[in-house]
């Protein structure tokens, strides 16, 4: 039921309220600065006319502090990655569904009241943002926030339940393997010859990463072990894939409102030209900007580009997913198509390829945010 169907629409001394919005970021992933430079995106975009802003950091520690409303602070400049620092108050979220204010809680002093949110956009990647734990906090007190609910972010962060959604509605997924913690070590020789089944080159990842952290490609068993170990920095879980010759094709989907289907972009496609990188590895996302050309629309036959589109929006519904999802496709050169992955909070700076494609699509940045924002204060809270 849905227990706050007034807050997008308070009516204050006769004036409708501009709906509050907390812009939350950083985070406890190792994709902080990445979110840090998302919310600069964001900050400046945001349609202030419409909305009032509340930016909330979240330290690397996972304090969560009131922080500057400064587009440029959370800027990647010259390779410098931005980063939430701690100071001396911290930002409560309501304790229960009924109090709808937040609270700012300073040493020696009584909690003040930070004033009520209508909805959350949580612009955080990686476990503990991405991964449903704090959307489900926010289900908890019936707080509105923009994308995917708890399943569907858990689904989505994590590559080995990923693919058993995906394979179990009949999306075309490649071929892997899944070390729990502790498997390789107990038996490398029996685990080496099963990864060596998949055929050379594999890609060995952290089962619950992003933006290529951890991921090595690996062309010699020998490099096995290595590869596993940098995997498990990120995570005790590691997914092991067959490499995929294709290009790198990405659809991003939008939800649509009143139960309608959600909507797909032009596809959009990476190739990274600077030979220094294997694959779309972090430098090439985020430090090397030159190294790595972003076409949009991708130059697909127009049946391939249909079924990219088709793809996405299946891929997006197979793992219940709500407002906004990236879809990352292999394209191989007899131009099957092979999802790779579903990022539930893709990269959303200007510059990232989910507002790119959108704005090719007809929608630019600042729109794209007020029809998220949109879609998010008028879905119930509780089950859906
Ligand atoms: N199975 C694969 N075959 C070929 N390239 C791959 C494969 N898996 C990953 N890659 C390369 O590694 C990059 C990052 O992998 P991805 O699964 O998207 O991880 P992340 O969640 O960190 O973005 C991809 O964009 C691609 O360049
Ligand atoms: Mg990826």
């Amino acid at each position: 039921m849905d227990t706050n169907p007034q807050t997008a629409l308070d009516v204050v001394a006769g004036v409708v309220a501009k709906p509050r919005v907390l812009v939350l970021f950083g985070g406890r992933s190792g994709e902080h600065s990445i979110s840090c430079a998302t919310a600069g995106g964001v900050l400046r975009a945001i349609d202030r006319e419409k909305y009032d802003v509340v930016p909330v950091g979240i330290t690397p520690a996972g304090r969560w502090v009131l922080v500057e409303d400064d587009p440029d602070r959370w800027a990647i400049i010259d390779g410098r990655l931005p980063e939430v620092v701690d100071g001396p108050s911290r930002v409560l979220l309501p304790q229960a569904a009924d109090e709808a204010g937040l609270s700012l809680l300073a040493p020696d002093a009584a909690p003040s009241a930070l004033g009520r949110v209508d909805v959350v956009l949580p612009l955080l990647h990686g476990p503990f943002g991405e991964d449903g734990t704090l959307q489900g906090m926010l289900e908890l007190v019936d707080l509105r926030y923009v994308g995917a609910g708890v399943l569907a972010s858990a689904v989505g962060m994590d590559k080995h339940f990923m693919k058993l959604v995906l394979a179990g509605q009949g999306l075309p997924i490649g071929r892997y393997t899944v070390l729990r913690p502790g498997a390789f070590e107990r038996n490398p020789v029996a685990w080496t010859q099963s990864v060596a089944l998949l055929g050379l080159p594999v890609f060995v990842k952290p089962a619950r990463g992003g933006s290529s952290l951890g991921i090595t490609k690996v062309d010699d068993l020998a490099e096995l072990p290595a590869a596993i170990a940098a995997a498990q920095v990120h995570d005790p879980k590691v997914v092991i894939e067959a490499g995929i010759v294709g290009r790198e094709i990405e659809c991003a989907v939008l939800g649509s409102p009143d139960g309608r289907r959600p909507r797909a972009s032009q596809p959009g496609e990476i190739v990274v030209t600077d030979t220094r990188h294997d694959f779309y590895d972090f430098e090439a996302k985020y430090l090397n900007e030159a190294g790595v050309e972003l076409t949009c629309p991708a130059d697909l036959p127009a049946a391939v580009n249909a079924e990219v589109r088709e793809l996405a929006i299946r891929t997006f519904e197979a793992v219940g997913c709500e407002g906004l999802a990236r879809v990352d496709v292999f394209v191989t050169p007899e131009n099957r198509v092979i999802v790779n992955e579903i990022n539930t909070m893709p990269g959303f700076t200007p510059f990232s390829m989910y507002p790119r494609m959108w704005a090719e699509s007809g929608l630019g940045y600042a729109e794209l945010i007020d029809e998220l924002l949109q879609l998010a204060l008028t879905r119930p809270t509780g089950l859906r």
